[in-house]
């Protein structure tokens, strides 16, 4: 049947206008005002912004990572994506050396087929690069679409690759069209310090923090950085936590190299001292790049504000306070990484950034969900308001407030790292290609009924007005 949403604002990352949407066969098919509603589902969305579904391009869901398994998987994960207004998640499949990389996306399709509600993509790690490796990529891109490879600079002996992989994995992406991410911190530096800061018996949450200082996410970036401008490749850095490297990728940016950047909602609200609470709550603030002094939170708004920085990740991966971050009781290094953001990310940079004055409407749609399609091949299907896109719509009460607290969320995790935080704004209904899966804030999708997306190469149609073409 045939839907209309009457009276709603809509607001893209250029325009905010009120008319009426039409939405049939899972797409946009017309916007215009007093639009006839005859013989149609009529949603009225009066004094709500109709926004397009949020784009979360960085999430871990069901991922085995510190000795466990993430909590939340693609059910539990993907309805509180869709709680929070996010429609689209971007997953990183995991690859082991010597595996066929097929493997490893049938594995990761496995877990999300039969589970996810709204629709889903991959990344995929590059842990080598050899002649196996090369073979395959052309097919993985042309067959599972995917167009975007991970690298880990940290995580020494568990997923850090080199320079060279990094490299190799540049040039190769330049060729093929396909954006690379990067994981910024000096492992080999921060295995030197925990190890260090365990033998002198540091052994409390808060090392894990003072173990993996900015400098070494600083240097990182830049590394990365400049290895993209000699490759003439583009490269997007994944959860940017601190000055130093918003100041690495802006320096890079003003070369002219094609170097992106993402935060994550955790770096803009919360401080290092989370990792200093008693009885081992600290490690429910354990991740990576650890959360920093409160000095470098204005700078991370600024960034996204004036556009150094362009999108906002989630970085889910939840574990349990009782029975997963405990592993790490008495060594920190043994603290699975990791905290629940996926269903807080939308709403809280709506609140801190819209409401609070630091963005406006216009950029926060930017940054949840518009930057990301285009960037990693989903625009113009995914990504705004318009004609002939997926009706993936998010309709939002801007004056709701509410509570943050995992007494309330849909995440699986036991402990929600934004407790008591007060927020304004809260998604109403959420649709996915049409269909909703939230509504009247009651989840009432389908599981498996989300689709897994295959994606455009870097550069292609609809991401071209991004790129600075190089060399
Ligand atoms: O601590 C984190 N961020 N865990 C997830 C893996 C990663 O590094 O993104
Ligand atoms: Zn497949
Ligand atoms: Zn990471
Ligand atoms: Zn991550």
């Amino acid at each position: 049947m045939k839907k209309v949403i009457k009276n709603g604002t809509i607001v893209t990352a250029s325009d905010t206008y009120v008319a009426d949407v039409l939405v049939e066969d899972g797409k946009i098919a017309m916007i215009a005002k007093n639009l006839p509603s005859e013989g149609m589902e009529v949603i009225d969305a009066e004094g709500c912004y109709i926004f397009p579904g949020g784009i979360d391009p960085h999430t871990h869901l069901e991922m085995p990572f510190g000795g466990t398994v993430s909590r939340d998987d693609f059910e539990t994960g993907t309805i509180a994506a869709a709680y929070g207004g996010t429609t689209t998640v971007i997953d990183f499949c995991l690859t082991d050396k010597g595996v066929p990389l097929k493997n490893s996306i049938e594995t990761w399709h496995k877990k999300s087929r039969d589970k996810a509600v709204i629709d889903y993509s991959f990344h995929l790690m590059i842990g080598e690069i050899n002649d196996d490796v090369m073979r395959e990529i052309p097919q993985v891109i042309e067959e599972e679409g995917i167009t975007s490879f991970k690298v880990f600079m940290a995580y020494k002996n568990v997923l850090q690759a080199d320079d060279e992989t990094l490299f190799k994995t540049l040039v190769m992406a330049r060729e093929q069209g396909a954006l690379v991410m990067v994981h910024a911190e000096n492992g080999d530096v921060i295995d030197f310090l925990t190890k260090k800061a365990l033998e002198e018996g540091k052994t409390d949450p808060i090392y894990h923090g003072l173990t993996r200082p900015p400098e070494l996410e600083g240097e990182a970036t830049g590394r990365a950085c400049m290895m993209t401008g000699l490759s003439g490749s583009q490269l997007y850095v994944v959860h940017v936590s601190c000055q130093e490297a918003v100041e690495k990728i802006a320096e890079a940016r003003k070369k002219g190299f094609n170097v992106y950047g993402e935060t994550c909602p955790q770096y803009l609200v919360l401080d290092q001292s989370e990792m200093e609470r008693p009885n081992f709550e600290g490690a429910k603030y354990v991740w990576s790049p650890p959360l920093r002094e409160k000095k470098h939170q204005e700078p991370l708004w600024n960034a996204l504000k004036n556009g150094q920085l362009q999108t906002l990740g989630s970085d889910q991966c939840s574990f349990d306070f009782k029975g997963q971050k405990d592993l790490g009781k008495g060594d920190f290094t043994k603290i699975p990484n990791g905290g629940p953001f996926i269903e807080d990310r939308f709403s809280v940079l709506f609140s801190e950034g819209v409401k609070k004055g630091r963005i406006t409407l216009n950029q926060f749609v930017d940054i949840v969900s518009t930057r990301s399609a285009k960037l990693f091949g989903l625009f113009p299907e995914k990504g705004t308001i318009a004609v002939g896109s997926d009706a993936d719509l998010v309709i939002f009460d801007p004056a709701a407030e509410r509570t943050i607290s995992e007494k309330t969320h849909h995440m699986a995790v036991d402990y929600n790292a934004f407790e008591g935080m007060k927020i304004t704004g809260e998604p109403v209904s959420v649709l996915s290609r049409g269909e909703f899966v939230i509504k009247d804030k009651a989840f009432v999708g389908e599981l498996g009924k989300g689709r897994y997306i295959k994606r455009k190469r870097f550069n292609a149609e609809g991401q071209k007005q991004l790129a600075v073409l190089s060399k």
